[in-house]
């Protein structure tokens, strides 16, 4: 059961995307009672939480993030019952549970808003952002949808266009509206009666758009939604006292977190809402858009922490459900040693470590051909953006027929590579990629210095190595990572030198000791070193 300590703090959470991890009833689509059959995978993986993406009624024209009843279970997942007795399970082995929350827009097919298009007068018009055309029936402004197009989609009913930040099929909710607010706090209070530990807000910095709806000025970029400054479409004044009243609300269920997803990644608008009264974490994206360089994963780090108040928690994100895995983006080899490299990134960080299921193996992309898609933004963009399909494949469970996954066809294609790369066959390399997963877990879980002790970057050569220390008043380990394919060694000089250091884990696993010799440490081509304080 729970421990004493913050979990959300603390602990390790893994993202579940539900179609795709565990298919229990062979319809090719995963379900809560396929996550269910596998908690005890993820127990001993060592998480101690999982943020399921939505598994709330929705037409999936954006795979659940158009949902069309936050209070209950898509039949394609299951049923409450189902889903009550995965957080009862899930509870009862210490793994908390976090749901993801889509409350900047609703799907088009939500009751709120077919009665908002029945006309002005109609007491949901108002949920949603109308607006009156300009002369010549043009649209209310200048505004851009994310997902390519207009904003603005008109409604002739209604003779006024409505704002939608993503697909027209997600029409954004009127957060000016105390209705609507009002409404957002019964799914909270809904989904926290129930019992679930957290919720991640999705692009919860869209809430709010200028009440004015003014132009946004231009700017320099490649699309037009890039050519625009987007100063009115989001982190507006409103936001922070929204926030305030959800967690005030969230505070009154003891040991419950809610994290959010900024709209745009810009850290300073992001950190900004991580404070005690609003967010207790916001997710720091730039690590799913670098390249494997250490300087930039260093000089990253560094302008999130500084752009976050000191007392704010931070949370590192490698992988979701919306870019492509580290394994296609690092380029690493077929033995996983930059995926190795990454975990222990991943894991000794200050901060909440985020994994997407498949990370702990070193899942890669599927390919698809433009007929396999799904994902409408890629099929809209292909071939120059082909969409976001090929980072959601089945979870590679073992060698058997679909991965394990199901017994029929599923919903997106199996990686080719699943009959070497599975979970089944990587329990049983002490090598793998996954066991290495589970050592940094058990180690992290049982050195305090590697959940809250101070980050201390020591030193590094930019592009090959970053090394730093993370300590208590009673516990020092340093962590020294070799980005590059070949040997580099790390200089240790003044206090570091006199400390004596031992051996605590390396990615090689044919490492025995780490000496120092004349100052210096040597490490392999892509190593990950971990060494503690011998006192
Ligand atoms: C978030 C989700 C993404 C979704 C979008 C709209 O960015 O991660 O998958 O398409 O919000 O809800």
């Amino acid at each position: 059961m729970f421990s004493d300590s913050v979990w959300w703090k603390n602990g390790v959470i893994y993202q579940i995307y539900p179609r795709s991890f565990a298919d229990s009833n062979q319809d090719g689509v995963g379900d809560l009672n396929g996550i269910r059959s596998h908690l005890d995978y993820l127990a001993w993986l060592g998480v101690d939480a999982i943020w399921i993406s939505p598994i709330y009624p929705s037409p999936n024209v954006d795979f659940g993030y158009d949902i069309s009843d936050h209070c209950a279970i898509d039949p394609l997942f299951g049923t409450l019952q189902d889903f009550d007795n995965l957080l009862s399970e899930a509870h009862h082995r210490g793994i908390h549970i976090i749901m993801d929350l889509v409350l900047a827009h609703t799907s088009d097919q939500h009751p709120w808003f077919q009665q908002s298009c029945q006309g002005r007068e109609n007491p949901y018009h108002d949920f949603y952002i109308w607006s009156d055309p300009l002369p010549g029936n043009k649209p209310p402004n200048n505004w851009q949808s994310i997902m390519g197009g207009k904003y603005w989609k008109y409604d002739s009913n209604c003779q006024q266009y409505f704002g939608h930040m993503f697909y027209p099929q997600q029409p954004d909710l009127n957060w000016h509206n105390p209705a609507v607010q009002a409404e957002m706090l019964n799914v909270f209070r809904f989904w926290l009666d129930r019992d679930v530990d957290g919720f991640r807000l999705d692009v919860f910095s869209s809430y709010f758009k200028d009440q004015n709806l003014r132009n946004q000025p231009f700017t320099i970029g490649r699309r037009p939604f890039e050519m625009q400054q987007h100063i009115h479409d989001h982190s507006q004044p409103e936001l922070e006292n929204a926030l305030r009243s959800i967690r005030k609300l969230v505070d009154q269920y003891p040991n419950s977190y809610i994290v959010g997803e900024p709209f745009l990644p810009d850290v300073k608008s992001s950190a900004r809402y991580v404070q005690p009264d609003m967010l207790h974490a916001a997710f720091h994206l730039k690590f799913t858009e670098i390249p494997w360089n250490a300087s930039r994963m260093l000089s990253s780090l560094r302008s999130w922490e500084s752009a976050l108040s000191p007392d704010a928690w931070p949370c590192h994100v490698l992988n979701n459900h919306d870019v492509p895995r580290s394994s296609s983006r690092f380029h690493s080899d077929r033995f996983d040693h930059r995926l190795k490299v990454a975990a222990a990134l991943m894991l000794t960080l200050r901060g909440t470590p985020y994994l997407y299921y498949g990370e702990e193996i070193g899942q890669r992309d599927i390919q698809l051909s433009r007929s396999q898609i799904l994902d409408p933004v890629g099929l809209k963009y292909w071939p120059f953006f082909r969409g976001r399909d090929f980072a959601r494949a089945p979870m590679q469970w073992n060698a058997s027929s679909f991965s394990g996954f199901s017994t029929s066809t599923p919903w997106l294609p199996v990686h080719p590579d699943f009959p070497n790369r599975n979970v089944e066959a990587q329990q049983n390399d002490p090598s793998s990629l996954l066991n290495w997963y589970h050592r940094l877990i058990t180690i992290r879980r049982e050195y305090p210095a590697l959940q809250n002790g101070i980050f201390l970057p020591i030193t590094y050569e930019p592009r090959k190595l970053l090394a730093y220390l993370r300590q208590t008043k009673s516990q020092s380990i340093l962590i020294a990572l070799n980005f590059s394919r070949k040997p580099v060694q790390l200089h240790l000089g003044g206090e570091l030198l006199k400390e004596q250091w031992k051996l605590l884990a390396s990615s090689i696993v044919t490492r025995r000791d780490a000496k120092i010799i004349s100052g210096k440490i040597s490490l392999a081509g892509d190593e990950a070193l971990l060494l503690i304080q011998d006192s």
